[in-house]
């Protein structure tokens, strides 16, 4: 009998410490994949929860959580289908689950992932082999991000100034409303204060200039070459269309004065191409809009088709890191290159460029006629290829929030580019039908908002 109650509190006590075990682990949240739909409530309430206990509050979330995707449509954890016109945030080029991007990280996976760049990596060799033969560049750094990418170029241009140009206080110029990144140096080159605000003291160094205005740029140049000091101009960093300040592309005057400008001073044309890169603007780059060829070009988003990689590019005249100089754990494994040069592939034998010309002409063509019927809504339509923007009218009280949220109601997922602007980039695979379906949901929802 006595035995037999140690044995009953040595079992209530093994049950006590494993609930205990259990909490203080904090399993993981029940896997979405799996959830059947009467579960999709606790499933989309679990995941709230932990973010509201475990996650940092540094974005502002709409209430949606993805179980799956396929092409260029997401499912939430309910099964409701949405087209998505966000996708990722302009990284997957080739929509979602492509056959190619499975194949190629999956083989990857299963032969190797990951060494470092203590050793040789064949797949890091073939992707720089193939952006250098697909751009003006010569030769491919490697990193996992936008910001990254820019902090290398600014590096870059550093060394460059200081070993080159004999500049011993070396200045970049960027543009007001630009957007770079968020490092610490990122958020400087980005002219945007609130990216900076209670951030500071900032990188110094950094100059703005009005984006597209040819004059005040040829002025910056001019004041900075007469700063004296040891001060002088090492490069100038622009996006050859705005991306988050507003889907604004540059005029062929202002990336031709830049080229210019950087030609009489020695300094370098740096282009962010991190949104418009890999296809995005109709050509494979953004500078090819322009028929001038830049010194250096950042890349990330559309490279790996979602799967997280950057790269910076540079002309041999500045390919001035040796062994030493910059370094990233992760920058070139294997397995982002893989992805990368899937995406190259496809791009190759599936003609991806040409969709993006002719969806994003259907596009533009479809959001002007809405202009017109529409004048009081809809200011202005604007892009190149598949990164569109489309501007709302202040007079009207709508945002571009507004238009977000309602368009999420409506099952269309879209981003927007400051508070007037709605972005759309959706993968580049997309066809006539989504594009023509996402229009008349705009349109729908654009006259649902009407005040
Ligand atoms: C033009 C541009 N540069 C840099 C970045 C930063 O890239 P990441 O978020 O990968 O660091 C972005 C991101 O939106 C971007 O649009």
């Amino acid at each position: 009998m006595k035995f037999n109650i140690i044995k009953m509190e040595l079992l209530l006590l093994i049950i006590i410490l494993s609930i205990i075990n259990i909490k203080s682990l904090k399993l993981p949240f029940k896997n979405p994949f799996s959830g059947s739909s009467s579960l999709d409530n606790n499933v989309a309430s679990t995941t709230q929860n932990e973010y509201d206990s475990s996650v940092m509050n540094t974005y502002g979330r709409y209430t949606l959580t993805v179980s799956h995707g396929k092409g260029c449509k997401l499912y939430d954890i309910a099964g409701n289908e949405y087209m998505d016109f966000t996708a990722g945030i302009a990284t997957c080029c080739l929509g979602h689950a492509h056959p190619a991007l499975i194949d190629a990280v999956t083989k990857q996976i299963q032969k190797v992932h990951h060494t470092s760049n203590l050793y040789f990596i064949p797949e890091q060799a073939s992707l720089a082999s193939w952006l250098t033969k697909n751009s003006c560049l010569d030769k491919a750094f490697f990193c996992n991000s936008g910001a990254e990418a820019n902090e290398g170029a600014i590096k870059l241009a550093r060394k460059y100034a200081h070993t080159k140009l004999n500049i011993d206080y070396p200045i970049i110029i960027t543009a007001i409303n630009s957007f770079h990144g968020r490092t610490l140096t990122a958020i400087t080159a980005t002219g945007q204060p609130k990216y900076q605000k209670d951030f500071g003291p900032l990188t110094p160094g950094f100059e703005y200039v009005t984006y597209n205005d040819v004059n005040e740029l040829k002025e910056k140049v001019k004041s900075i070459q007469q700063m004296g000091g040891g001060k002088g101009l090492a490069a100038i960093l622009m996006e050859p269309l705005q991306g988050e300040g507003g889907i604004r592309p540059a005029t062929n005057e202002y990336f031709k004065t830049i080229r210019e400008l950087c030609d009489q001073t020695g300094a370098l044309m740096m282009v962010d191409e991190v949104q418009t890169g890999m296809g995005r603007t109709g050509k494979l780059w953004g500078y090819e809009n322009f028929n001038v060829e830049p010194d250096v070009l950042t890349s990330a988003k559309a490279l790996g088709g979602g799967v997280p990689i950057g790269s910076m590019l540079c002309k041999n005249k500045c390919n001035v890191f040796g062994p030493g100089d910059h370094a990233t754990t992760y920058g070139g494994n294997p397995l982002a290159c893989a992805a990368g040069l899937a995406v190259a592939k496809t791009f190759e034998e599936q003609n991806i460029l040409k969709n993006v010309v002719a969806r994003g002409e259907q596009f533009r063509t479809l959001a002007k006629q809405l202009q017109k019927k529409m004048p009081d809504l809809i200011s202005d339509v604007r892009g190149f290829g598949l990164i569109n923007g489309i501007e709302i009218n202040e007079a009207s009280k709508v945002t571009a929030a507004d238009i977000t949220k309602a368009l999420l109601a409506a099952k269309v997922l879209v981003v927007p580019a400051g508070p007037t602007v709605v972005r759309f980039v959706p993968p580049l695979i997309i066809s006539e039908a989504e594009i023509a379906e996402v229009i008349n949901r705009f349109e729908t929802a654009l006259v649902s908002l009407k005040k």
